[in-house]
């Protein structure tokens, strides 16, 4: 399968941004990258974004959307008004909204229907705590999370995992190779339990967190990491394109 290399800029970007989108079209010119490419801006960014990627390898994903398609929730946006955007993914079940915003796996898995009932891809995040990763309960975070927040008939044409250890976001520290390995190999038994041997090896399984430039290759390199969603390093072209790289 074509691995994904999807940058998640957060609550971070303002007009002005869409230079960067520019400057990574302008990077990958000429030679195809190995990797599909996708931003995932704030929604206020997603519709100049896609305006800018128009034509481009580059994709424009969202972060985060409601269950509903429309109605009565203020501050919301839905699954469709983003894919009316431009959009083509959006991230769900980030392990920041599941602390900040007291997101359930049950909830996550309505909004991941919801979103590929809006003709979006489900970007479904999964991810131990450091406690829980120092009590032994790493697989079994992950699997209840899996099991949880996986949306129903899920394919590889319609759900990407990302597994994002919560520790490892932002804080400079990674995984060893083994402990990743061990973790997406179990996402990949998980998934072929949930759905089938064939769909669960056409789900891509991104791993997440202080992927930068310099330790893409060796993270992309693990056995069931089928590619990278990636936060602070994805707000540069230059520090973006050097993780494409890498592929
Ligand atoms: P960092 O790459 O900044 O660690 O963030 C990872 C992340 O949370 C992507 O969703």
């Amino acid at each position: 399968m074509k691995p994904l290399a999807a940058g998640n800029w957060k609550m971070n970007g303002l007009k002005a941004s869409v230079s960067e989108i520019n400057a990574l079209k302008d990077s990958l010119d000429g030679a195809a990258p190995a990797c599909d490419v996708m931003i995932c801006p704030p929604a206020t960014l997603v519709l100049p974004l896609a305006d800018a990627a128009a034509g481009s390898a580059v994709q424009i994903g969202a972060q985060d959307c409601h269950t509903a398609v429309s109605g009565a929730h203020t501050g919301d946006i839905s699954a469709a008004m983003l894919k009316d955007a431009g959009a083509a993914a959006v991230i769900v079940g980030h392990s920041e909204r599941r602390a900040d915003h007291g997101e359930t796996s049950e909830l996550v898995k309505t909004k991941a229907e919801a979103a590929i009932a809006a003709g979006l891809t489900a970007i479904v995040c999964l991810g131990e705590t450091l406690a829980e990763r120092e009590a032994g309960d790493t697989l079994s975070v992950v699997h209840a999370q899996l099991n949880g927040s996986l949306p129903g008939g899920a394919t590889g044409a319609t759900t990407v995992i990302a597994y994002e250890p919560v520790w490892a976001i932002g804080s400079g520290l990674t995984p060893t190779a083994d402990q990743v390995a061990e973790v997406h190999q179990a996402i990949r038994a998980g998934l072929s339990a949930l759905t089938s041997a064939e769909e669960a090896h056409s789900i891509r399984i991104l791993y997440g967190g202080s992927v930068k430039p310099s330790n893409a290759a060796e993270l992309m390199a693990i056995d069931n990491v089928d590619g990278a969603l990636v936060g602070g390093a994805s707000l540069a072209a230059d520090d973006f394109a050097g993780i494409i790289a890498a592929f």
